[in-house]
């Protein structure tokens, strides 16, 4: 499992702290864990901190140290922001261990904090786009930036996407939102481990019908009931709520992709045509929306190729961590005619498969 993110704060006793959602990597159960990682500078064993403050939960941001020496992490999805006595955890305790966590509530989406030089801490909520400044528990400067007037609809949609907070769309006290996957409409670079098997989350920027890598959802309305009733355990969004969540997912930007050697995408272009990847992934969408018998399973969807170079790791199950690696094994698959391709050719396919980007 990949960190959600992964900035580090050095702490006292030469720690590294990351922030880190998912199945945990130390003896913890469960799929959706919120923990801090302590990872020892001398390699010892990591030491994972639960960030569960009674029914506060969410995928943690960017932990930073506070001038006190305890660790303050943003829970975005949570609206809250904790603090954690790292020192505190119960030494020599097996598998988990927890510190007393204080957490700081009401916050409009949280995701970043940061101290100023008179120990102040001024936390970033994003909902908002404001900057403010905390003494003691009470706000006492609150700076806005521009903030853009997405109208009512985009805005309930956008609040839906971010939160953990809502049971129509989630278990409370679950601490999953939408976004704690899909960050920011991208992808978390995870694999989750569901029903069906391992998952890789999709970008939702690019997304092109059918939806899901197997199960052939026709539309974004009917994978936002799928999701958020059949596997976070909401109630049941209203047509309201679920309109105003597909609406956002629709107006998600594309991902931005870097520039390739512009020689090098020509070539692969046609590698790509001559190859026979056109059968399948057909321009503009790159996908022909069929599913074959591929990579251990009886039917994976054609997915579109659009955005790829931001959604590693590839392949239903994440098995591929570069798309040089998705050539390799399409190779060994006999999925196209890949055998024959000397190294430049695969370079070039590679290069041409990660310009590919929705139009904007
Ligand atoms: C635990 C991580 C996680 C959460 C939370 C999550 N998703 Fe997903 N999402 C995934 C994975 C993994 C898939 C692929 C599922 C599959 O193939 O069955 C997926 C697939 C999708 C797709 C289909 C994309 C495509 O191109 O096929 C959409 C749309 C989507 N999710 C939207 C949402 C929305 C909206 C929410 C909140 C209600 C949400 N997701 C919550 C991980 C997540
Ligand atoms: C027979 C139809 C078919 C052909 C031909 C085909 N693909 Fe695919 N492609 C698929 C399917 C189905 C998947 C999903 C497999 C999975 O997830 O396990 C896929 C997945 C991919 C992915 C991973 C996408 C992601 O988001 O993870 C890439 C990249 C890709 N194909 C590129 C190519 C290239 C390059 C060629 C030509 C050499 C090619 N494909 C030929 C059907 C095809």
């Amino acid at each position: 499992m990949i960190p959600a993110l992964s900035v580090d704060t050095d702490s006292a006793e030469g720690e590294v702290t990351v922030p880190y959602y998912g199945s945990s990597p130390v003896g913890s159960p469960g799929r959706f864990n919120p923990l801090l990682l302590v990872l020892p500078l001398d390699g010892g064993d990591i030491d994972p901190i639960h960030l569960t403050h009674g029914r506060v939960r969410g995928a943690p941001s960017t932990p930073v140290l506070a001038p006190d020496g305890r660790v303050v992490v943003p829970l975005p999805s949570a609206d809250a922001v904790v603090t954690v006595d790292v020192d505190a955890r119960i030494e020599g305790a097996l598998g988990l261990f927890d510190a007393p966590i204080e957490a700081e509530t009401s916050l409009a989406r949280p995701t970043s904090v940061s101290f100023d030089r008179n120990g102040d801490p001024w936390v970033f909520e994003a909902d908002t786009r404001s900057a403010t400044r905390f003494q003691g528990d009470r706000p006492t400067l609150s700076l806005t930036t521009t903030n853009q007037d997405l109208g009512q609809e985009l805005e309930l949609g956008r609040r839906l996407f971010q939160t953990a907070a809502e049971s129509s769309l989630s278990t409370p006290g679950s601490g999953v939102a939408c976004a704690t996957c899909h960050i920011d409409g991208g992808t978390d670079n995870n694999v989750w481990p569901l029903d069906g098997g391992d998952r890789q989350t999709p970008a939702l920027v690019s997304a092109v019908a059918p939806y899901t890598w197997t199960l052939q959802v026709d539309s974004i309305a009917d994978e936002i009931h799928l999701t958020s009733v059949e596997r976070m355990g909401g109630s049941g969004l209203t047509d309201e709520q679920a309109d105003a969540l597909a609406a956002w997912v629709d107006h998600l930007r594309p991902v931005d992709v870097p520039e390739q050697d512009a020689d090098a995408v020509v070539r692969g272009e046609q590698v790509f045509s001559h190859a026979g990847c056109a059968s399948c992934h057909p321009a503009p969408t790159y996908t022909n929306g069929m599913s074959y018998a591929l990579f251990g399973l009886d039917a994976v969807d054609t997915p579109s190729l659009l955005g790829l170079d931001a959604t590693a790791p590839y392949l239903h199950d994440g098995r591929a961590e570069t798309l040089a690696d998705v050539i390799d094994l399409s190779a060994d698959a006999g999925i196209g005619s890949v055998r024959g391709l000397d190294d430049q050719e695969r370079a070039d396919l590679a290069a041409f498969l990660a310009s590919l980007e929705e139009a904007d």
